[in-house]
């Protein structure tokens, strides 16, 4: 049997490599953390969420409002409205990065 190059063998590798890290881990952090209140399509159509008034992130309107960097604080340091905190932040379990994956899977929520 002749032997694939050690270039195929390597691309392959590496594409699944590739695959995998970006596949997942913003969604399962959301589904972790995040859709209690804000439901797992982003619609906080559950009990905490329709508590807490949390908006639906599937609507444009309320896309449009944010904005992604105060998304990022917001997720980092908490979000406040007139000095109360609506939401903890996530800085001690989410780095920047993670967070800012996140900032993105919540801009790819669909109605
Ligand atoms: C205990 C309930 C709860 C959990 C859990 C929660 N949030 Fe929130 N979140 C809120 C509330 C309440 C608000 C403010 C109301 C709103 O935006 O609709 C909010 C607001 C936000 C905002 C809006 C910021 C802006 O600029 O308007 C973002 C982004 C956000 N949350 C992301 C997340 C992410 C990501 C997670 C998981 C790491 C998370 N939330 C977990 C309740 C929660």
């Amino acid at each position: 049997m002749k032997t694939l190059p050690k270039i195929a063998i390597a691309s392959i590798v590496l594409g699944f490599a590739v695959g995998a890290v970006s596949a997942s881990p913003a969604s399962e952090n959301w589904e972790n953390s995040c859709a209690s209140c804000h439901g797992a399509d982003g619609k906080a159509q559950t009990k905490q969420g329709k508590k807490l008034k949390v908006r639906d992130y599937t609507l444009a309107a309320v896309q449009a409002e944010m904005k992604d960097d105060e998304m990022l604080k917001a997720i980092l340091d908490g979000y406040f409205e007139n000095g109360k905190e609506r939401m903890k932040g996530y800085k001690d379990e989410y780095s920047e990065q993670e967070a800012k994956d996140l900032v993105a899977f919540i801009r790819g929520l669909k109605p």
